[in-house]
């Protein structure tokens, strides 16, 4: 079964998009995206932990360090997603993109607040949402802080400097949408609500959890549309195909524990790695068919 790290190890996969590969799949535009916002709304602070504080209490010692190593690194990028996502709001291009835009921020910060309650009332946190923050960092692996704190940062910044520029708007949502959103969180939401599912545990999380998955697939639907429109012109295609090349090594990273070799088989939370990155890499390209950036070895060279 192909993998992420099967898609890094081959190198030079790129492909290009001809006439004859551009895709026509219809997409939900942003205007239809946001008025399923306004149906799908819902509110963090209205969800009980009750059961959630006496399932924690019984996971074994190992269990809860599984559990905060995957959940942190969703809290901690939630934040980084709601901070960093100003640049894109200011690169609307008319009023229903910014509509949208302005929904999606909101929802990140909904799910930030998700987490924060969770890690204060269940993992008993204690002090303030920032130092709540804090202490989840000391979770993290290095490809996390590389992905979020440079690439992400670094592409909100270009935007910011000119939110008309087309490619920092390009190189900006193909990291977000694509890689965070499409690969990684998409993942990791679908593996950890299985685990708790299947144990009946953390009914409040996993009421909150389902909710930011409703959202996150809406945001990648917007980036899924934000890209087919765009890889229409072949300059920007080979564009997003470039940007992909160089973050889809990091994103494998990012799924990998600390201390363990990204090269080497390892489970998360008893799911084997090939099967996650399965996952990421079957969601990933599934998605850049639609776009019209197949990243497949039988394509046509740059
Ligand atoms: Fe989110
Ligand atoms: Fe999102």
């Amino acid at each position: 079964m192909p993998s992420l790290l099967d898609l890094t190890a081959q190198g030079d996969v790129g492909t290009m998009t001809d006439e004859s590969k551009l895709s026509s799949v219809t997409l939900m535009d942003p205007q239809q995206l946001y008025q399923l916002w306004e149906r799908q709304n819902w509110q963090a602070h209205a969800i009980d932990f009750e059961q959630d504080v006496e399932d924690w209490r019984a996971f074994s010692d190992q269990d809860r360090a599984h559990i905060s190593w995957n959940l942190s690194s969703f809290f901690v990028g939630e934040e980084r997603v709601t901070t960093q996502f100003s640049g894109l709001v200011m690169a609307y291009e008319n009023q229903s993109e910014e509509a949208f835009l302005v929904t999606q921020q909101v929802d990140e910060a909904r799910h930030a607040q998700h987490f924060n309650r969770f890690y204060e009332h269940v993992l008993g946190y204690d002090g303030s949402f920032d130092e709540r923050l804090q202490r989840a960092r000391e979770d993290l692996n290095d490809a996390f802080i590389v992905l979020f704190d440079e690439h992400l940062v670094e592409a909100s910044k270009r935007l910011i400097a000119d939110p008309s520029d087309v490619e920092a708007k390009v190189d900006f949502v193909t990291t977000y949408h694509m890689i965070i959103e499409g690969t990684l969180a998409l993942t990791g939401q679908y593996f950890i609500t299985d685990f708790f599912e299947k144990q009946g545990k953390l009914p409040g999380f996993l009421e909150g959890f389902r909710k930011i998955a409703q959202d996150e697939h809406r945001h990648v639907a917007y980036g899924t549309w934000f890209l087919q429109q765009k890889a229409r012109d072949p300059e920007l295609a080979r564009r997003i195909r470039d940007k992909l090349l160089e973050l889809i090594p990091v994103a494998a990273g990012v799924l990998v524990p600390p201390g363990l070799d990204p090269n080497e088989p390892y489970e998360i939370l008893g799911y084997p790695s090939d099967e996650t990155n399965a996952y990421a890499f079957t969601a990933l390209t599934r998605r850049l068919k639609v776009i019209g950036v197949p990243l497949a070895a039988e394509s046509v060279p740059a």
